[in-house]
């Protein structure tokens, strides 16, 4: 028996990093899965290869940029006709981009709240009543460790993920007479594309959170999925409207030694 059996979850941002394994940990634990980005490519050889492993209706790709409304219809219809229902969703989908305040563009400022935030709400919007048309379900939004705190350079991102935790304690008050948990995971640094921008030396990066991060080390993104997957199943069945700050023990405090 697994967790999720006969559910069917959309994750965003599915094709790769974080999303790419709350996909692999979700379809093993027998959800069908509806994989959308808009790295296409990517995006369909992972639903391939999941049908390949765990059986031709394990998963299916769809195109959706989190941004636009059109694309949340199509990917709803699509995931209907796939599997009949969706009673499941994972936010993941999300974009960094490092400026100081004073220094960011304005449109690279709407870029990123088009789609961490704007992507987050909209996916509520689009996909809760189907959750609740399906007899109740799941949210679990993705945030971070700097919607809890500051963090120079990601700004436009930060006040993205703030946003990101009061759409979800919101929809947690306004989803519950439909049955609908929503949580909030925060993850610190997690090693994914998002964290290892190019030009960026890895063993850099590394060290740098040697040095941060209590527990010594980057997160996995196979641990984030299992936080996911926790938040989803009915292990958290009394849970709702709640951040999971997932990072190493970087939120705890500082160490001077
Ligand atoms: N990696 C970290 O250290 C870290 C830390 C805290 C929070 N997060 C958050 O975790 C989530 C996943 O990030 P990741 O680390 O796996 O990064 P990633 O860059 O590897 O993956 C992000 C995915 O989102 C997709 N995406 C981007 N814009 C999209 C759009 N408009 N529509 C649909 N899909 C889109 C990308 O194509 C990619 O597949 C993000 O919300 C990110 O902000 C990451």
């Amino acid at each position: 028996m697994g967790k999720l059996d006969g559910r069917v979850i959309l994750i965003t941002g599915a094709a790769r990093g974080q999303g790419e394994q709350e996909a692999r940990l979700f379809a093993a634990e027998g959800a069908k899965v509806v994989l959308a980005d808009v790295l296409d490519d990517q995006g369909e050889a992972l639903a391939k290869e999941l049908c390949e492993e765990l059986g031709e209706t394990a998963a299916v790709y769809v195109h959706l940029d989190v941004s636009r409304e059109p694309d949340w219809i199509a990917a709803v219809a699509a995931a209907k006709e796939a599997f009949g229902k969706i009673d499941g969703l994972v936010s993941n989908a999300g974009i960094l981009r490092f400026n100081e305040l004073v220094s960011t563009p304005l449109d690279e400022f709407q870029q990123v709240v088009q789609v961490n935030q704007v992507g987050c709400f909209l996916g509520i919007r689009n996909v809760a009543p189907e959750i609740e048309a399906a007899g109740g379900g799941t949210i679990v939004n993705t945030a971070s460790y700097t919607a809890l705190t500051g963090m120079a350079g990601v700004g436009a991102y930060a006040a993205t993920k703030h946003a990101v935790l009061g759409l979800t304690r919101v929809a947690a008050v306004e989803l519950a007479a439909g049955n609908i948990r929503v949580n909030a995971v925060c993850p610190g640094a997690v090693d994914t594309p998002m964290s290892n921008p190019d030009g960026v030396d890895p063993a850099a990066v590394g060290e740098l959170y040697h040095k941060l991060v209590p527990l010594g080390r980057i997160g996995r993104p196979e641990e984030v999925a299992k936080l996911a997957l926790f938040l989803t199943s009915e292990d958290s069945s009394y849970i709702t409207g709640q951040p999971f700050v997932i990072d190493g023990g970087w939120l705890a405090g500082v160490s001077l030694f």
